[in-house]
């Protein structure tokens, strides 16, 4: 190094670091995943999850008003039926629970917030897997995306701004956008679960939503292989070309490869889901002292916005938010 390079210069005080700062994270980056659930009189906490909740319809109306306080606009809705069968028809109810919370916060907030759900059927299915299955337990793509086409259009018509499918089937942003532009649902956005990897980091979140896996099976068979890398940008290539209007890698800090190399290479929008599991491993080693919690998950969250990301999925929505505002 030169006598004259001195990076340490731009370093010396927080105004300065504000300045040169490369990156910046702010609450309208962060999208909070919440949980209703149907039948429960108060909301219920999840345990793998410290300071998330299966919320009622009421009390997830008071928690988007708290988000929208600390400057968190975009939520994305999961739901917890009571009830499941095999193909999950609770998914595309009119009457079922993510129908009636869409249309509680489509009515509260209107576009003062951006309303996504979250479109999946393992919530709805006995088996606990992303589709209708073929008798010999695989999952059936082709018989699936076309319910996931009935069940973007009930979340559309509930009042969804914003359909994310997560099943990772192929062709499934095509048959969405086909059946929303059918509806005249022309203007409802997709953002596709483009690159979502079959990950063991999705443990907390299937207890968020009550949903396991039958005969101990995995979702390796729909979901990307963590090994590879060139396939996750053709398929969310693919996505793009069937109408996708976002596209998310999924999960975010071990995958941040993944956010730089789909960011360089499209110029749609690109997100990160900073998952269940990333979110409980920073709660856990902060609640033995071990780290601390809000700085760490500061410093992630910054890191997929440098990786990339446009935005960010994240259970510390709330909580970086209202650090940030302080
Ligand atoms: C599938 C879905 C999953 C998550 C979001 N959508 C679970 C899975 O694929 O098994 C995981 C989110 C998280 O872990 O925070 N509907």
């Amino acid at each position: 190094m030169f006598p004259s390079e001195r990076p340490r210069r731009l370093r010396r005080t927080p105004a300065l670091r504000r300045l040169v700062a490369e990156t910046t994270l702010a609450p309208s980056d962060l999208v909070a995943p919440l949980f209703v659930a149907e039948g429960l009189s108060e909301p219920k906490a999840i345990r793998s999850l410290p300071g998330q909740f299966q919320h009622t319809v009421a009390s997830l109306r008071e928690e988007v008003r708290a988000l929208v306080g600390v400057g968190v606009t975009s939520v994305i809705l999961f739901a917890v039926p009571a009830t499941k069968d095999d193909v999950g028809s609770g998914a595309w109810d009119p009457q079922g629970i993510a129908q009636m919370a869409l249309r509680t916060l489509r009515d509260d907030f209107g576009d003062e917030i951006v309303l996504m759900a979250d479109l999946c059927l393992d919530e709805y299915t006995s088996h606990g897997h992303c589709g209708a299955l073929r008798g010999d337990g695989t999952v059936d793509n082709d018989a699936t995306i076309e319910l996931y086409a009935r069940v973007a259009l009930s979340q559309a018509v509930a009042g969804a701004g914003v359909v994310a499918p997560s099943g990772m089937m192929d062709g499934q942003v095509g048959a969405i956008r086909s059946a929303l532009d059918g509806a005249g649902f022309e203007e409802t956005i997709i953002l596709a679960y483009a690159a979502k990897f079959a990950s063991g980091l999705y443990g907390p979140f299937r207890e968020a939503v009550d949903v396991q896996i039958i005969d101990g099976g995995d979702r390796r068979g729909y979901q990307q292989d963590y090994r590879n890398r060139r396939e996750a940008l053709r398929e969310a290539r693919a996505d793009v070309a069937q109408g996708a209007d976002i596209v998310m890698v999924k999960p975010a800090m071990t995958y941040l490869d993944i956010v730089s190399d789909l960011r360089q290479a499209l110029d749609v929008p690109v997100c990160a889901y900073h998952v269940s599991g990333e979110y409980a491993m920073v709660k856990a080693a902060a609640a033995n002292g071990w780290i601390d919690g809000t700085a760490v998950a500061l410093e992630q969250l910054t890191a997929v916005r440098r990786a990339g990301a446009d935005f960010v999925l994240t259970y510390f929505a709330r909580e970086l938010a209202e650090e940030l505002g302080r």
